[in-house]
């Protein structure tokens, strides 16, 4: 699950003048390995010019293969990206990037049924594999997609989402907003915050009879949307959710309270026993490391990627003691009910955790 395979280059399409789709061809040995669910991401890394390991997690965009001879994903250039200005601006068809294969559990396994989502900017990655796949494999299936961009000119995958719509007219619904542009027939404009959502939404589609949300996007589309839903009495079950840009959250977003970070600031001197691959290590942790920091000196091929919260690469199962998480945007609630943790986030709050990467 955590082995980087090198995966070439064999197309760099231009979708905006900041975003790029990228495709990788799968060599058929690792066929199965990089079978995906709708709406999974893979990490890819690179080292820099001081031989720094960078890890991003990008959204496969294309449809779910069970044995994929290719894999599409989308990449958009945020300010300061060191993994995506190389993307956008240096990445070439030939060039050969390591990747692992795909996780996440933002996923739709296509089922009859209503569906809907919510998405701004780059979150139509993922949403785009979802209603494709779902559109493409299940008749009984209709899809209501509601996007929101700066322009027409900065939206990515205008084509793609353009042909679901020619492909699947009576079951594929698009309502566009774009914040920036004067306002268009039957086109909302500025942005969609919970207020506007929860007047616009009713009027899309039957609200209560949607079977599963997908919000994506950045973290105040996502929360607004959120809100709205709940606002209209959807069950927080029927909600999925995918947070990009971890650098735009507030590190404190999930902090349990001062009381609670003293405690876990007094567990200096506390262990890690990890469970990787089939094998197992003891490890002293040093102050203030997180779990994931602690093993990865110990164990360097810990699967992590985006290291702020936000893309569920480093889920683990807490097996015994109690941990504290910074933040967490990966983990739904039943995921925690069970028991799992994002190690990348977590702190003891005993003086020994025992974790488990493989669960
Ligand atoms: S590495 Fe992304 S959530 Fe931990």
């Amino acid at each position: 699950m955590s082995t980087f395979h090198p995966l070439r280059v064999t197309s760099v399409e231009r979708l905006t003048d900041d975003a790029v789709a990228v495709t990788l061809a799968v060599p058929a040995p690792l066929r199965t390995a990089f079978r995906s669910s709708p709406g999974q991401h893979i990490a890819l890394r690179r080292r820099d010019g001081e031989g720094r390991e960078i890890r991003r997690t990008y959204s496969l965009c294309g449809p779910a293969r069970e044995a994929p001879e290719e894999l599409r994903i989308g990449i958009r250039g945020v300010a300061g990206g060191e993994f995506s200005t190389y993307a956008v601006k240096e990445l070439a068809v030939g060039d050969v990037v390591e990747a692992l294969p795909p996780s996440g559990r933002f996923i739709l396994e296509p089922r009859p049924g209503r569906f809907a989502a919510v998405v701004g900017g780059s979150g139509i990655t993922p949403v785009l594999s979802i209603a494709t796949t779902l559109l493409e494999r299940e008749p009984e299936a209709r899809f209501c997609l509601i996007r929101s961009d700066r322009s027409a000119a900065s939206t990515m995958f205008l084509e793609d989402v353009a042909d679901l719509k020619d492909r699947f007219p009576g079951r594929f619904q698009l309502v566009t907003a774009l914040s920036r542009e004067e306002q268009q027939a039957g086109l909302p404009t500025g942005r969609l915050d919970e207020r506007r959502l929860t007047s616009l939404l009713p009027a899309l589609v039957p609200v209560d009879e949607v079977d599963g949300w997908y919000l994506c996007g950045p973290l105040g589309l996502v929360e607004g949307a959120s809100r709205a839903l709940r606002g209209l009495n959807v069950p927080r079950a029927r909600i999925h959710q995918e947070i990009f840009h971890a650098e735009e959250i507030p590190a404190t977003a999930t902090a349990s309270g001062s009381a609670t970070e003293s405690a876990a600031r007094d567990r200096a001197a506390a262990t890690v026993l990890a469970t990787l691959d089939g094998r197992s290590g003891t490890w002293p942790m040093d102050d203030g490391e997180s779990v994931l920091e602690t093993v990865l000196r110990n164990r360097a091929d810990a699967p992590y990627a985006c290291k702020g919260g936000v893309c569920g690469t480093c889920r683990v199962r807490l097996v015994s003691g109690e941990v504290r998480m910074d933040r967490n945007y990966a983990l739904e609630p039943e995921e925690l009910d069970a028991g799992y943790v994002l190690a990348c986030q977590s702190h003891p709050l005993t003086s020994a955790v025992e974790v488990d990467f493989d669960a």
